[in-house]
């Protein structure tokens, strides 16, 4: 049994009026215990209002809930077995940024030394040692943040939600944290959901990553799955930076190879033993797909299709160079510095095993590499 199951969890706010919005919509999601797990998606797909019905802070409209077996839709949030950081749930005004951190550890009639000793480390960890003696009114948006996440982090609790835990911090300190709060959480064999929009940051912090958008999980999945076997095509645009390339295409075969024709001009060419047969009788016997190539998977080569440049982008360790192809753009990215500059002529080389095919009807991914998905 998992630490945290929902099933069929919905949230409509407002029920019933015009102002009626479905915030979170049949929502399955378990979590084990030691996991981390980021809920990802942009603004307003759900992830606060899932995050505060796990908490308590808001009913579920319909579906269960429950941790350790348990279930929690009509507990108290106090009474749940979870640690929270919320944004606005604030800290208390009057007890410096130590007192508020050690409360719940004072709560529990832990001895004072340890008390002092958990705090230090954790606001060492945190980058917060020099405010330990201050209130929270003296303090900046983004120290309160980590005085808050110090909190939370310290408490012995079933599960932590962390809602963008991180989210006023710059990047080079996000980037210093995420690392030392991921082993942190795994040291202490915590389970925690994290809540954020940075896709970065839920790649290296979560072992699993759900991915949501209008209310709707998309894919609930490892890192590395929602990179290489994205779902349908929302994940696939979604994850990866730049957005993977998308094209319609209608494909077509002859006895040795596949054609793949995009737009009115390029004819994508491949020998059919580069695609398992269940797909080429399944998907591949003239069919039209949506064709799906991550720009790291578009070369650059002597020869290939044509594409011409209208921009090129050197972001410093990388090249994006996007081109006009099969009446669209396509982006390439290269990790060397690419000369070429708008107006100019290159060849794009797409191999197969790079190739995700989707269900253009309803977006479900049909094929990665050229196996069935
Ligand atoms: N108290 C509320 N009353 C009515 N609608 C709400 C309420 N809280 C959230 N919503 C709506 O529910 C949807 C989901 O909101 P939610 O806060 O869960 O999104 P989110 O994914 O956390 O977004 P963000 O990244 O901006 O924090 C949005 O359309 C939002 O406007
Ligand atoms: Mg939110």
């Amino acid at each position: 049994m998992s630490l945290l199951e929902l099933n069929g969890v919905n949230k409509i706010y407002n029920p019933g009026s015009a102002h009626a919005v479905h915030a979170v919509q049949n929502l399955d999601l378990s979590v084990e215990k030691g996991e981390i797990v980021a809920l990802l998606g942009s603004s307003g797909c759900g992830k606060t209002s899932t995050l505060r019905m796990i908490a308590g802070f808001e009913e579920a409209s319909s579906g269960q809930m429950a941790i350790n077996s348990k279930e929690i839709n009509r507990l108290p949030p106090a009474k749940r077995g979870v640690a929270m950081a919320f944004e606005g749930y604030s800290l208390y005004p009057p007890l410096s940024i130590r007192e508020n951190i050690a409360f719940a550890l004072k709560a529990e009639k832990m001895p004072a030394t340890e008390v002092n000793k958990q705090v230090e480390a954790i606001a060492a960890l945190l980058e917060i040692s020099d405010f330990l003696d201050k209130r929270p009114n003296a303090i900046s948006g983004g120290q309160q943040q980590r005085a808050s996440l110090g909190r939370s982090l310290i408490r012995k609790a079933d599960l932590h939600l962390l809602d963008e835990p991180m989210g006023q911090l710059e990047p080079q300190l996000r980037a210093l944290l995420r690392g030392r709060i991921k082993h942190y959480i795994k040291q202490h064999n915590l389970t925690a959901i994290l809540v954020t929009h940075d896709q970065t940051e839920a790649n290296a912090l979560a072992d699993r990553i759900a991915v949501m958008e209008g209310g709707v999980l998309q894919q609930f999945d490892t890192p590395e799955n929602l990179k290489n076997k994205p779902a349908n095509i929302f994940t696939g645009a979604f994850i990866g930076e730049p957005p993977m390339n998308l094209f319609e295409a209608g494909a077509a075969l002859n006895d040795t190879e596949i054609h793949l024709r995009l737009g009115d001009d390029v004819k994508l060419e491949f020998p059919k033993a580069r695609f398992s047969p269940e797909l080429i009788e399944r998907v591949l016997t003239n069919k039209s797909v949506v064709v799906g190539i991550r720009p790291h998977s578009v070369h650059l080569a002597e020869t290939g299709h044509p594409a011409e440049v209208y921009a090129n982008q050197w972001l410093g360790d990388q090249t994006h160079v996007a081109a006009r192809f099969a009446g669209k753009s396509i982006v390439s990215v290269a990790h060397d510095r690419v000369r070429c500059g708008p107006g100019e002529q290159v060849n794009v080389q797409i191999n197969p095993e790079d190739l995700h095919i989707f269900d253009p009807a309803t977006g479900a991914a049909l094929s990665h590499g050229g196996v069935l998905a």
